[in-house]
């Protein structure tokens, strides 16, 4: 057997800004710089139709942008306008007509794609980029809370198929991530609420002193209040980018995913509702039921599960959705068929992450079923009484 060690090195760039197309912001100009480029590279823009409504003269700004740095940035095209929310990943044929744009405005190894929307559409479109001419760099520029503070901030993308979600994509890590807090302004409240609970997650594995922080900011959050959201997203996202890079498995070749605390429920709980519950909904909900369950299992005390089930609440989050219990194939309520599920998902050891003491992980390969249904009646209980 022949073998080499290739080392990879790859920089995982993360800024912070606000109105990043205004010509005085050198965000751009200064990424676009860093590659010491020999011809001005080509830049070939992506937009979710969402923020293109709630952003009026968002393509005349990318125009003036690029024409007050014309010796850094080529503006390759007009901006493709593509659907926004999960939807987009569910059509292949917007995967092609991305790989269309990019080969219509002939960009090549040394050009750029930027791309400016929600998880979804920064997905879909990472993933064409990252595949067209064997990966082209992409800039992603999230605009929700949930994407500027945890999934755009990622290395993954992908669309989903076979019925499966994001079962194509790949590995790619972005050139940069560019977390723009302005256009956090024109989203719906309940978009706005649902990176908080991300924020939430990240602290309780990772960073006691930003739980404490959270619950000392969380009427001001509760309010959705636009500075406390900022910090609370920008803190976020450096927690996630310091696991992806200091993790150990930044392309997820072990079976533990510890940014996946409450998701096993939230995942199943998603697909139950319909997508009615949203994403960070139903990981608020899903958190609740394993910090139950931790205190049934002997894990966590129960003063602890309340406090974060309090602050969950306090910031506005349901605790229980009636289709947790709501029935499945088997009889049992369908929500215990997203233990199989996570597992398969992850492929390998069935490991799901809970947390002892807030600002620690601790992961386990085996889940009780029946405390998982006590756990479940418990929070139902706590939800009708209010406690
Ligand atoms: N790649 C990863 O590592 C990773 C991690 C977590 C989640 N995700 C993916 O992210 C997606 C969810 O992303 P999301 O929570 O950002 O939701 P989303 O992309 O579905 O966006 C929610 C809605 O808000 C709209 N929108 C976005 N920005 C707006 C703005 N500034 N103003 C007004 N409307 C706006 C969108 O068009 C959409 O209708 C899922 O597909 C999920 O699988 C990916
Ligand atoms: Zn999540």
């Amino acid at each position: 057997m022949l073998e080499k060690k290739i080392r990879l090195e790859h920089s995982h760039r993360i800024l912070f800004t606000r109105e990043v197309f205004a010509p005085a912001n050198m965000t751009i100009r200064d990424l676009l710089m860093l590659d010491r480029p020999t011809k001005v590279p080509k830049v070939l823009v992506f937009a979710d139709e969402h923020v293109v409504a709630a952003t009026p003269g968002l393509a005349d700004a990318l125009r003036g942008y690029a024409r007050a740095h014309a010796e850094v940035i080529d503006l390759a095209g007009d901006l493709v306008v593509l659907p926004g929310g999960e939807p987009c990943k569910n059509d292949f044929s917007l995967v092609q007509k991305c790989w269309e744009a990019v080969n219509d405005a002939m960009l090549d190894r040394h050009s750029y794609v930027f791309v400016i929307g929600g998880g979804a559409v920064l997905d879909l479109v990472c993933f064409a980029a990252s595949t067209a001419h064997r990966g082209i760099r992409h800039v992603r520029f999230p605009t929700t809370t949930l994407s500027q503070g945890d999934g755009g901030v990622g290395v993954k993308n992908g669309v989903n198929y076979f019925g499966k979600k994001n079962w194509v994509g790949s590995f790619a890590v972005p050139y940069a991530v560019v977390n723009d807090f302005s256009f956090l302004e024109s989203l719906p409240r309940r978009e706005r609420r649902n990176g908080i609970i991300e924020a939430i997650k990240v602290s309780l594995i990772r960073d006691r002193a930003f739980f404490e922080e959270i619950e000392s900011m969380a009427d001001r959050l509760a309010r959705l209040e636009q500075p406390a959201l900022e910090r609370v997203v920008q803190r976020s996202a450096e927690l996630h980018v310091e696991h992806i890079a200091t993790g150990g498995d930044p392309f997820e070749l072990g079976s533990a995913r510890p940014l996946d605390f409450g998701h096993w429920a939230a995942h199943k709980l998603e697909q139950i509702t319909r997508f009615e519950v949203t994403h960070g909904e139903a990981v608020a909900i899903g958190m609740a039921v394993d910090l139950v369950y931790s205190v049934r299992k002997g894990i966590l005390d129960e003063i602890t599960a309340r406090r974060v089930i309090a602050l969950v609440r306090r910031i506005g989050f349901d605790i229980f959705h009636p289709g947790l219990l709501a029935e499945g194939h088997s009889g049992e309520p369908a929500i215990l068929e997203g233990l199989e599920e996570f597992r398969e998902h992850l492929g390998g050891e069935f490991t799901v992450t809970l947390v002892p003491r807030i600002g620690q992980k601790l992961e386990v390969h085996e889940m009780d079923r029946h405390l998982i249904l006590e756990a479940m009646h418990e929070l139902r209980g706590q939800a009708l009484v209010g406690v």
